[in-house]
């Protein structure tokens, strides 16, 4: 097996191999998700919610975030590594470089970051010192107290315009993969159509290149409130090894996300 790097994601996108990511916490879950077969692993700052038990991702800490990948990186093998850049630690070009660099020191292949154009400059002063970046667009969860509440995101005329446009500004900025979250499926097909780089749904329909989950919620462990998006891989299974394989065969064969996942 060979190890997933940025530009095999874009083969993969390229070739129509859908893109089956998860988040990602610690060694053990990183061995056991990697043995699977899983292209890509996101130490998320959803670990603000499902770790920590905060009702947001604003507590996160890069300190936070930096363990948590250290220990994935420990764990895996051949998925790509992604970092999510915590609420705060990217608002100029210069400290997201100096926070990214952290991030990779303890084992980030690539930085996750959430938001549009006004990201532009960031993404490309990142991508311009060899930090890979995957953009983050729809529900941006950082921004909860701008949006007023988790909701789906580019259901107007003009959100979708917008979200379109930071799409292609973001990917000329030197993005290698944009997450979509919350938003019409739709508009998923649209964008991910629109790029070049792959996009990767959570809550974004199945005609993006790949989709994400959060861990607990495809295993059924996180007690909080569950989004539309997410299914309970272990519904029907005796085993986590045999939860994760089925949530990536049915990235993979497309049966993953149904229409009751959709927005
Ligand atoms: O923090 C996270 O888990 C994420 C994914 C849901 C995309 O950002
Ligand atoms: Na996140």
């Amino acid at each position: 097996v060979k190890a997933v790097t940025a530009p095999s994601l874009l083969a993969m996108r390229t070739a129509g191999e859908k893109i089956a990511m998860l988040t990602c916490y610690d060694a053990s879950f990183a061995a056991l998700m990697d043995r699977c077969g899983v292209d890509a692993l996101l130490v998320g700052d959803s670990l603000g919610n499902v770790c920590q038990g905060h009702s947001s991702t604003l507590p996160v800490t890069l300190a936070d975030i930096a363990y948590h990948t250290a220990s994935v990186a420990r764990g895996n093998k051949h998925a790509l590594l992604i970092a999510d850049m915590p609420f705060g630690t990217y608002a100029t070009p210069e400290t997201a470089f100096d926070n990214a660099v952290k991030l990779m020191q303890a084992g980030a292949q690539m930085v996750k970051l959430e938001g549009g154009a006004w990201l532009v400059d960031t993404v490309r002063f990142l991508t311009e010192r060899a930090v890979p970046v995957c953009a983050h667009l729809g529900l941006t969860p950082q921004s909860v107290h701008q949006l007023g509440g988790f909701k789906v995101q580019g259901k107007t005329a003009e959100g979708a315009e917008k979200l379109k446009a930071d799409a292609l500004a973001l990917q000329e900025a030197g993005a290698s993969i944009l997450v979509l979250e919350a938003i019409p499926s739709a508009l998923g097909k649209e964008v991910t159509e629109l790029l070049a780089m792959p996009t990767i749904g959570i809550g974004a329909g199945v005609d993006c290149s790949g989709q994400v989950l959060v861990m607990h919620d495809m295993l059924g462990v996180f007690p909080g409130r569950k989004a539309r998006f997410v299914k309970n891989f272990m519904d029907g299974q005796t085993s986590i090894e045999a939860a994760v394989r089925g949530y990536i065969a049915a990235v993979k064969d497309r049966s993953f996300p149904a229409a009751e996942h959709c927005f």
